[in-house]
């Protein structure tokens, strides 16, 4: 079903068909059935360059939060809110959001995750359908609501810092903070084993 999806995204997301400045698509990648799934923001340079989300710095600060809840990242699920790069790493915009995350949501829906953590605001925003910045939202427990007639009514959401903010500011405040989250994540998996 993702192959799927992936061919149809490919196929015919109004977003990503007509967005110029990348190279190639960054569908998302990881264990169909996971129950963790990371959500980010969009693909950098070395994602666009290889076609897989977080692969670059930030994704190698990924890895190490996903080992520190004793978990390897093939056993999650790794997607962003845009498939494509934006031009110069620039946010996306809400009409580029508009246009490529109905098909994250489908994603969603298809993997079905315990729990979703999203990686920084635009992902936040996003899926939490708000304009509360990542500052006030971290840290707490959300849901992410499905679409209606969906399978589902909702999946707890977890907001954290997006890795490449940890990395610039790598303070014992941030790690202790996204160390909180992960824990918070991590017990919630149990109780829900
Ligand atoms: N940052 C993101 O938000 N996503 C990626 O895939 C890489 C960096």
């Amino acid at each position: 079903m993702l192959a799927e999806l992936r061919e149809r995204h490919d196929r015919e997301c109004p977003h990503c068909t007509h967005a110029t400045a990348h190279q190639r698509t960054v569908f998302g990648e990881g264990d169909p059935c996971a129950r963790l799934m990371f959500v980010g923001e969009a693909p950098g340079e070395t994602e666009d360059t290889l076609g897989r989300p977080f692969v670059g710095k930030a994704g190698r600060k990924l890895d190490e939060m996903i080992q520190a809840i004793g978990l390897r990242r093939e056993d999650c699920y790794i997607a962003n809110v845009l498939k494509s790069r934006p031009p110069e790493n620039r946010a996306p915009l809400p009409l580029e959001v508009e246009r490529c995350s109905p098909y994250l949501v489908e994603q969603l829906l298809i993997i079905r995750p315990r729990v979703i953590m999203t990686l920084g605001g635009p992902a936040t925003k996003m899926l939490m359908n708000t304009d509360v910045g990542i500052m006030k939202l971290r840290g707490s427990w959300s849901q992410w609501v499905a679409p209606p007639g969906s399978p589902i009514v909702s999946i707890p959401l977890m907001p954290t810092f997006h890795p490449a903010y940890l990395i610039r500011n790598y303070t014992l405040e941030t790690r202790a903070q996204v160390w909180s989250d992960l824990k918070a994540v991590m017990h919630r998996l149990a109780e829900t084993a």
